[in-house]
């Protein structure tokens, strides 16, 4: 029996992967333009590093994370998203006194135990950013002004961006408490994880997908009439800035996002047409986040996109295929090494060449470089060996060029010779 992947976990095939690479490019290009530096981060953390952040209550950390023992007795995870592990590191490493203000992007794979469906895989890949070290408005609204960017150059250009905000340590409480007691009194109509959750979470019951939970809590309350002056003036000042640099904001006051580190400004970024799982990307504010694990009390935002949904959102468009520039054909088994000579030094000068296998009759070669797309095939047979020349096939003006250029020529004049047209 053949063995398959694991459930939850694909294979990227390469018109796939070349989709992904564009888009990681576009949006490497974007987020260096804004300043932000990469950061690699280990895979495996200590699984304590995301219940003290994440939330212990998450959904993430409650049922979803990719948890063991390691042999040492070390509890570890494979992470679960990178947000946690970029304030670690920061911290670990002493960033924050050489780098008050640091701006670190990351891409790789996460890891979360979700039922899978369109959209949702049980590894996926992120493209996050992290600006740490600022708590004004000014940076929420940059913040924005990026995504807005970044969806535009890799193709998703009709996203919506919902933005909340959720308080802070000073006003979250009260509101907890307001939801939690509008949530006891329609206990009956509540399923039974929002019931559970009104204890422990209640801002999740806002998020539940369950139509019965959904009418039950239409008319709660919610976080924007709790603000504390400063969150309020806080909100208003992003909103403020986003309008004025033209970034669409759509304003869900339902919006709790399903990480515990958030305050003040969180938004989601949600493309059309992409079915339940339509989230292409979500972020938000973290002050109190660095501090929780241990590091100086440092202020941050980010977000994270999901790449397999930026890929679907952006209509899975493919990526022209760029085929190799030069089939060298040897046609014989002694031709075979001057072949591989040949495309060496094509290749040693950073020409694309394909060489294909001498036990193929050339009707059959030239078929392959029609069917690859590839212009020119270098010819080496018997008489090629013989006269030390070989014979050019330009495939799209469909005409040989018999003794093109010495077998033993340099790069440079192959190049030369081949692609002189007429
Ligand atoms: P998140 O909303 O949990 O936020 O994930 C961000 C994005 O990752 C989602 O919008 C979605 O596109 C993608 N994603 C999440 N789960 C899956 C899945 N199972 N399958 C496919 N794609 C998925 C975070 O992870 C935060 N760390 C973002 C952040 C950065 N907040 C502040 N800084």
């Amino acid at each position: 029996m053949s063995i398959s992947s694991v459930k939850g976990f694909r294979d990227v095939l390469p018109r796939e992967a070349a989709r992904r690479r564009r888009i990681v490019d576009e949006a490497v290009r974007v987020l260096t333009g804004y300043g932000y530096e990469e950061i690699e981060l280990p895979i495996l953390e200590r699984l304590e590093l995301f219940s003290r952040s994440v939330g212990q209550t998450s959904d993430i950390v409650e049922k979803e994370m990719y948890s063991f023992e390691d042999r040492d007795g070390t509890i570890v995870a494979l992470r679960p998203e990178g947000t946690a592990a970029v304030a670690r590191a920061y911290t670990e490493a002493g960033l924050a006194r050489a780098l008050p203000v640091a701006r670190l992007y990351y891409i790789g794979p996460m890891f979360r135990r979700e039922r899978p469906q369109k959209g949702r895989f049980r590894q996926f890949t992120q493209i996050g950013a992290e600006l740490l070290g600022r708590d004004d408005p000014e940076a929420d609204a940059e913040t924005l002004f990026l995504i807005a960017d970044l969806c535009r150059a890799v193709g998703v250009e009709t996203a919506r961006i919902d933005v909340n905000s959720l308080g802070d340590a000073a006003c979250r409480p009260a509101y907890r408490e307001a939801l939690a007691a509008y949530g006891r009194e329609r206990m009956a109509s509540l399923c039974p994880e929002c019931q559970a959750r009104l204890a422990r979470n209640p801002l999740r019951v806002l998020d539940c997908k369950n139509e019965s939970c959904r009418e039950a809590t239409r008319d709660a309350p919610i976080m924007l009439n709790y603000l504390c002056e400063p969150c309020r003036s806080h909100h208003d000042r992003v909103l403020e800035l986003a309008a004025a640099a033209g970034v669409e904001l759509t304003p869900n006051p339902r919006m709790v996002r399903g990480l515990d580190y958030y305050c003040r400004t969180a938004f989601e970024i949600v493309a059309e047409g992409l079915g339940a799982q339509d989230a292409i990307g979500g972020g938000g504010r973290y002050d109190g986040l660095v501090e929780a694990l241990g590091g100086p009390a440092l202020p941050g935002i980010g977000f994270a996109f999901g790449v397999e949904r930026l890929d679907m959102a952006a209509g899975a468009r493919d990526v022209a295929a760029s085929p190799a520039e030069f089939l060298v054909a040897p046609i014989g088994e002694g031709p075979a090494t001057v072949a591989l000579r040949l495309a060496g030094r094509l290749r040693a000068a950073r020409r694309s060449v394909e060489l294909a296998p001498s036990t193929r009759r050339l009707k059959a070669q030239l078929k392959s470089a029609d069917k690859a797309g590839i212009r020119y095939v270098i010819i080496v047979g018997d008489e090629e060996i013989a006269s030390g020349r070989a014979t050019v096939r330009d495939m799209v003006e469909r005409v040989d060029r018999p003794g093109c250029f010495p077998l033993e020529a340099a790069a440079a004049d192959i190049v030369e010779s081949v692609t002189r047209t007429g």
